[in-house]
């Protein structure tokens, strides 16, 4: 909107709340979310956000107790006292409620409540996430359950129903979901529908496995809720589980809600005096247009239309000033801020309880990492903290929408970041087992406990990921640093893709070659080292080094056993390889537990991707074909081609490894590995969530 329209647009908008009084209040509400917002939502407990889906507990495979909370961030008026009226609503929502492991048990089940407050987090277990099972009659709402576990305690009547439940979970009224042919623990996803008419005192709840709404409801009951509707509540879902692996994912959802009367003071108040002090002050919740028309409208009706001239005026003025002024910086920010946000030096501060030492989950080239306890959403997240200086702040921002936008289920979302202070600060969702460098080798306990599906798994997640970078997002989006350091594993060992982009953001006026660490050597293109371009080709090379380094259980560049000499991964595989036995190479730590055909296909794309002929190399979405078995596996020449550039390296791997020592970073504590050698001090570079 140019500043000509935005005027005439205030000044539509102030008139029409002049002339039209009942204008000036929001009384219905209306919205639909056909995928969930970050920005919207206030998470708590073990509840989380994935691609516009909500899970509300945990999601693993082995048993765990949760409880989680989404909650809607703005409230919503329910009751007006003013003018003596309730609002009725009327809700839609899809969920499904999947166990990872049917052999486990199954509970407990999901609600949707309304609630006076924002933090309402109760008890795992029977208690829907909903009760504190410490503050049995702390916790107010009306919900509506569904849940999946016979609890005696809260008179279930089954492990499959419906349930009214008001400010405890004894339900009020409950209906079995067999009788409409329904069991809620299968997985699918089914769409429900709660309608509260306050003129017919009336509660509906439909349930179907279908898109359309059915005839009839699953639960009914004549109820009159004015008397728990405060002014304004909030709305939002819960869920637990009690050792059991149920996940409750929340799809999409709407509401509405209307019924509230205007309030017009001047028919309203019983006084019926035009002195606005008898006016109550508009309440603060109404969003910022309504509570600027209200403003308007109550200083009209005092001041009259002279002052409504001067205030057009003044806003008028005002507004072209500022909107001149924010546009630039709006242009750049609008595209980063839609789902991670600007956090505040303070709140991350908080958050890593003064980034204290005991906080430290890692450390790498780009800085420290933090685990940080987000106090506003109740989550957890890493804090990637870098005290270096940064580059105009306009490029940050171009390098961090391009980064914002990304979004894929093997990538490592970004939550949000902080630039104040000199220092950058970039906060990623928590990844449960850090990296797949630090499960491979560096905890002897974590030794082995990648079984060979997880490392398949690994592969075609990495492929995903990579796919969608280099081939289905709106830009090419070279990720210039994968190793076995950046890929982290989440909490059922898939293998999610952390700082893409960020090689660029840190290194900007560098040349890349200057800045490279020992650790990362084993994992460039020989072009790469050569021209210190990176391209996708490279990547891929990057990537078929990960793929042998998960399926022999052996870093890129390293000791022969018991011997002085380095072996580099690629080689050693494409010498056997060459030899007639490449399932030598499997990681030993497999006990032989492994399927023959994925191990040798797996170890096929490795090599054709680290072919040092780029040419050779097949794209990510070949590679993730191959994987799924849905395509020709490559030919790979049983000797590994040479490649010839016109000149020679500008630098040897020596010089490289040497140059890198300065950058080194103290390494974490316990379980690290450092050898007296530094040519073997590979893997500094890169952080360990
Ligand atoms: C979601 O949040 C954004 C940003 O806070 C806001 O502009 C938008 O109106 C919200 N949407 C709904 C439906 O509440
Ligand atoms: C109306 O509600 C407000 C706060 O929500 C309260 O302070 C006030 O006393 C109430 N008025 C009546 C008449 O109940
Ligand atoms: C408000 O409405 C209730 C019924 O909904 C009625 O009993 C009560 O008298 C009304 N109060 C006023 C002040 O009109
Ligand atoms: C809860 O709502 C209050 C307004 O009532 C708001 O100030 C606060 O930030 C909200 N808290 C959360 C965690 O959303
Ligand atoms: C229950 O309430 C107690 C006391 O306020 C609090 O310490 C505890 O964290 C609460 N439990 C949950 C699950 O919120
Ligand atoms: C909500 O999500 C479910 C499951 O993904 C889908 O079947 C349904 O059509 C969606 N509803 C709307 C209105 O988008
Ligand atoms: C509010 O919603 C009701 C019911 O849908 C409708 O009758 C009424 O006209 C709406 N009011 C406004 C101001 O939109
Ligand atoms: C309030 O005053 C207006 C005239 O200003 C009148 O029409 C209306 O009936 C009065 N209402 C009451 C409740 O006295």
């Amino acid at each position: 909107m140019n500043p000509r329209k935005h005027i005439l647009f205030l000044l539509i908008f102030t008139f029409n709340s002049f002339f039209n009084p009942s204008m000036a209040y929001p009384r219905n509400v209306s919205f639909e979310f056909p995928f969930l917002p970050l920005q919207n939502f206030t998470l708590l407990g073990d509840s989380y956000l994935r691609n516009g889906v909500a899970g509300l507990t945990i999601e693993s495979d082995v048993p765990s107790s949760s409880a989680g909370t989404l909650i809607y961030t703005t409230p919503i008026r329910f009751s007006d006292n003013r003018t003596n009226s309730t609002a009725s609503f009327s809700t839609r929502f899809s969920f499904s409620i999947v166990s990872l492991n049917p052999l486990s048990s199954v509970g407990d089940g999901l609600s949707f409540f309304i609630s006076p407050e924002n933090h309402t987090l109760g008890s795992p277990g029977g208690y829907l996430g909903l009760v504190n099972s410490s503050l049995l009659t702390q916790n107010k709402f009306i919900a509506v359950e569904f849940d999946t576990r016979l609890d005696p305690y809260f008179n279930d009547p089954n492990e499959n129903h419906v349930g009214l439940d008001i400010n405890s979970l004894n339900s009020i009224k409950t209906a079995d979901c067999d009788s409409v042919g329904i069991d809620l623990r299968t997985g699918i996803s089914f769409t429900t529908w709660i309608d509260y008419n306050h003129d017919r005192r009336n509660l509906e709840v439909f349930l179907t496995r279908s898109r359309s709404k059915p005839d009839h409801p699953i639960l009914e009951m004549d109820i009159d809720l004015s008397s728990y509707f405060q002014e304004y509540m909030f709305l939002g879902f819960s869920a637990s589980t009690e050792g059991s692996t149920e996940t409750h994912l929340i799809e999409n959802w709407s509401f509405k809600s209307f019924g509230i009367k205007h309030f017009n003071p001047r028919i309203n108040d019983p006084h019926n005096v035009t002195d606005n002090t008898v006016v109550k002050t508009p309440p603060v919740y109404d969003s910022g247009n309504d509570n600027f028309r209200k403003k308007i409208g109550f200083g009209l009706e005092v001041s009259g239309p002279v002052c409504l001239f001067g205030v057009l005026v003044l806003f008028g003025y005002i507004s072209v000033k500022k909107w001149r002024s924010i546009r630039t910086e709006m242009n750049i920010k609008s595209e980063v801020t839609r789902s991670p946000r600007e956090f505040s030096y303070k709140e991350l501060k908080i958050a890593t309880n003064g980034f204290h030492s005991s906080r430290i989950i890692g450390t790498g080239s780009f800085g420290t990492v933090y685990k940080a306890c987000l106090l506003a959403s109740g989550t957890t997240a890493a804090v990637k903290r870098s005290v270096r200086s940064r580059e105009a702040k306009t490029e940050f921002f171009a390098e961090l929408s391009v980064i914002a936008c990304l979004r894929h289920k093997n990538l490592v979302q970004l939550l949000g970041w902080c630039v104040e202070k000199g220092e950058l600060l970039l906060v990623y969702e928590l990844m449960p087992y850090g990296s797949v460098d630090k499960v491979l080798y560096q905890d002897p306990d974590d030794r082995g406990f990648l079984k060979w599906s997880h490392r398949y798994k690994i592969a075609i997640g990495l492929a995903s990921a990579l796919a969608y970078l280099h081939q289905e997002c709106d830009k090419l989006v070279i990720h210039r640093d994968i190793k076995a350091s950046n890929v982290m594993l989440d909490a059922n060992l898939n293998a999610r893709l952390g700082d893409f982009g960020l090689a660029r953001l840190i290194d900007h006026n560098k040349s890349p070659v200057s800045t490279l660490t020992a650790g990362t050597v084993g994992y460039l293109a020989p072009e790469y080292l050569h021209c210190g371009k990176a391209t996708d080709k490279t990547d891929v090379f990057s990537y078929g080094v990960v793929v042998l380094e998960v399926c022999c259980g052996r870093r890129p560049i390293d000791r022969e056993t018991g011997g002085q000499n380095t072996v580099n991964l690629v080689d050693w595989v494409w010498r056997l390889y060459g030899n007639g036995n490449i399932l030598d190479a499997v990681d030993k730590q497999l006990d032989e537990e492994f399927d023959e055909v994925e191990a040798k296909r797996l170890l096929m794309v490795g090599l054709s991707c680290a072919n040092p002929d780029s040419e050779m190399r097949p794209p990510m979405r070949r590679v993730l074909q191959i994987l799924e078995n849905e395509a020709e596996e490559m030919m790979v020449p049983p000797v590994k081609p040479m490649v010839n550039f016109a000149t020679s390296l500008p630098m040897s791997l020596e010089d490289l490894v040497s140059s890198s020592s300065d950058d080194d970073e103290p390494e974490e504590g316990s379980g690290s590995r450092k050898t007296s050698d530094s040519t073997f001090e590979i893997y500094i570079d890169g952080s360990r969530e």
